[in-house]
């Protein structure tokens, strides 16, 4: 595992995805990002002073494309767990890529593909404390802890983490992973807006299924989401 430290770059996912060498497990960190980007082309504001790195994998060749969706949330879990060990909070996963702490975002993550490689991109909110106009919706450790973390430190340990639950998971382990998410899953109850199909469903989350599916229920009807901007319309 190879772990190369930028000062400042435009975005750790870009340099992978055209990096021509890419090597399996390699990780690039940056200091700071000038074009971080966020999920359907959101910008991801990337000052000094949070994680701000990718990694990338060669994809298994009997992954199928309806399994990529499992790939974020394996990597949420990697992250819960690592933050946890490290500082004791309630990380909870919100489908499909972000994990959050006292309802607020701590992290996303961007997944991206490159050829056969699998760019997994990741933002966490650590010892940075300035989030502008996202100071109600965004968080970071510092805030709540006044610590200052080691950031290469965590980094590693999220992209060891990764590797053992993504082998987990080739190994068969799906079930068992999907049950430790789901026991940390931010949604769960909770009443929602998503656009899907082009229709916009409001319903109560049911759970995250076996296909790594977002299910919301709405007049006794179970709609699966593969993909979705949500919003919370009421915490339960
Ligand atoms: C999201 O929540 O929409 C995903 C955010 C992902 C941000 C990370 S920071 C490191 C990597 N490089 C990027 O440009 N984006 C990801």
């Amino acid at each position: 595992m190879n772990l190369k430290i930028l000062e400042k770059i435009d975005s750790t996912n870009d340099y992978l995805k055209e990096k021509i060498d890419k090597k399996n497990w390699e990780i690039i960190m940056a200091k700071e990002q000038t074009a971080g980007k966020g999920r359907r082309g959101k910008v991801w504001n990337s000052n000094k002073g949070g994680a701000w790195f990718s990694f990338c994998f060669e994809g298994d060749k009997y992954l199928s494309k309806n399994e990529y969706g499992k790939i974020p949330l394996i990597a949420g879990l990697a992250v819960a767990k690592v933050l946890k060990g490290i500082e004791k909070l309630n990380y909870e996963i919100k489908w499909p890529n972000d994990i959050y702490v006292e309802s607020k975002k701590l992290a996303g993550i961007l997944l991206e593909k490159s050829g056969d490689f699998f760019i997994v991109g990741i933002g966490i909110n650590i010892n940075n404390i300035d989030f502008g106009e996202f100071e109600n919706i965004a968080i970071s450790l510092n805030k709540i802890s006044n610590k200052i973390y080691n950031i290469e430190g965590i980094i590693k340990q999220i992209v060891l983490k990764f590797k053992e639950e993504y082998f987990r998971f080739l190994r068969g382990e799906w079930k068992d992973i999907l049950l430790e998410i789901k026991e940390i899953d931010y949604l769960k109850n909770k009443e929602i807006e998503v656009i899907f199909d082009n229709k916009v469903i409001r319903g109560k989350v049911i759970e995250i299924n076996n296909n790594a599916e977002l299910c919301i229920e709405k007049n006794n009807k179970i709609y699966k989401i593969k993909s979705g901007e949500i919003k919370i319309i009421k915490n339960t």
